[in-house]
């Protein structure tokens, strides 16, 4: 039992957060979170669009789960690996309606999904309906019935499967989010149109942070965005880069340099709302050097080329994507899967493979790249 139980139980007037000083220093006591809420994009959708759309298909999932399992990788997501590493189970989605299980949390990332409300359909490029203020309608939508309910089934096997209104103050509550903003700008805006947007970007997720502060919540753990510029997909369609468009490792240089600005932006708003909230405990994660360090070892770490794809046909201007069937040269091709996932970074040419997401895990949940730089188990601790 974590030393905030102790303190919690014994007076109400102590927060649950705790200052670095209270437990003394460097060596803070593990949070025991009881549960977890996500927010997201395909990077921690683990069923959501699948169940509210159309199901991702084989071979998606078959590395781990030995079925699709509603994520876009072979196999677990770095939310996964938290899960792992919280000795929680893996979060069902709030969009999925069977089988799930709630009493540990809810996952209300949806693949497409944007920070701000999008302007276009699913059916165009893929942008989700569900983008982060819709997320956290749902977020509060959830928390409502599920009171309801419980107070309904209490005492029943159903109200296992049900979260305990006390565990909202203690969860921790994870976000992945602004990539598809960073995409869809790169598709409808000049660079500077985008860059320009970015602090209203920036800010929505701030919102999004006020509001479940206001409802309870009082851990965060904020993933930075990713190198945008080094997925395969961006590379696709691109034949005869001018100099200087790609860097050293073979990633869209301008489109990686946006991804570092909504980053530096996204930090400064993070320490911007630990003073708008005092007894928040907020950790800002520095995914993307964890990725680009992914992406430029590669060779040593013994994996093959970053920009290469593990699943799906993509030879020249043909592109059949994972999974799916398609006419190459009048002959039928498969989007196969590579033999063995665990050397690839991608696997699909827009998703990490799940060996990259446990290596990403592996170098961001210990604390080594999040400020301030505690392990995701103590992710409680205001410092
Ligand atoms: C949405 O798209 C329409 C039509 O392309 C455009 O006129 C409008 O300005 C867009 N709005 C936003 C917020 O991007
Ligand atoms: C397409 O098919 C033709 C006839 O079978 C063959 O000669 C040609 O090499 C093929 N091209 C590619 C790119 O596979
Ligand atoms: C975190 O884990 C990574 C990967 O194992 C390791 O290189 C790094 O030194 C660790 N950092 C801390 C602070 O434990």
């Amino acid at each position: 039992m974590g030393l905030w139980r102790v303190l919690v139980t014994g007076s109400l007037l102590v927060s649950w957060v705790l200052s670095a000083a209270v437990v003394g220093g460097g060596n803070l006591a593990p949070c025991d979170f009881q549960a977890f809420y996500n927010f997201g994009d395909s990077n921690s959708d683990t069923g959501g669009i699948s169940a509210a759309f159309e199901p991702i298909r084989a071979p998606y999932g078959e590395g781990f789960f030995h079925k699709p399992a509603g994520r876009d990788s072979d196999g677990r997501l770095i939310v996964d690996f938290i899960a792992e590493r919280l000795k929680l189970p893996y979060l069902s989605a709030y969009l999925n309606s069977l089988g799930t299980n709630y009493r540990r949390g809810a996952n209300f990332a949806t693949g497409g999904s944007t920070i701000m409300k999008p302007n276009e359909t699913i059916y165009e490029y893929g942008i989700s309906p569900f983008f982060l203020g819709m997320q956290i309608v749902q977020f509060d939508q959830f928390r409502a019935r599920s009171a309801e309910l419980y107070n309904q089934v209490k005492g029943t096997q159903e109200a296992e499967k049900l979260p305990r209104a006390e565990d909202y103050a203690r969860a921790l509550y994870t976000f992945d989010i602004g990539q598809n903003d960073l995409s869809v700008g790169f598709r409808k805006m000049s660079l500077e149109q985008l860059r320009a947007a970015l602090p209203d970007i920036v800010n929505q997720l701030a919102t999004a942070v006020q509001h479940l502060y206001q409802q309870g919540g009082r851990a965060f753990w904020i993933h930075n965005t990713g190198p945008i510029g080094c997925l395969p997909v961006n590379l696709f369609y691109v034949s005869n880069p001018p100099p200087g468009y790609l860097d050293e490792h073979g990633c869209v240089k301008a489109q990686n340099e946006m991804a570092v600005e909504f980053n530096v932006k996204l930090k400064d708003r993070a320490t911007k709302l630990r003073e708008e909230l005092p007894e928040a405990a907020i950790t800002y994660v520095d995914v993307y050097t964890a990725k680009y360090g992914l992406i430029s070892n590669a060779k040593s770490l013994g994996l093959a080329d970053p920009l290469k794809v593990c699943c799906g046909y993509h030879v020249n201007f043909d592109h059949i994507w994972c999974g799916n069937k398609g006419t190459v040269n009048k002959s039928e091709v498969y989007g196969a899967p590579c033999q063995d996932p665990s050397v690839f970074i991608s696997w699909d040419g827009v998703h990490y493979s799940e060996a990259a997401n446990k290596w990403i895990a592996d170098h961001t949940q210990n604390g080594s790249l999040a400020d301030p730089p505690i392990p995701i188990t103590q992710a409680c601790h205001r410092m």
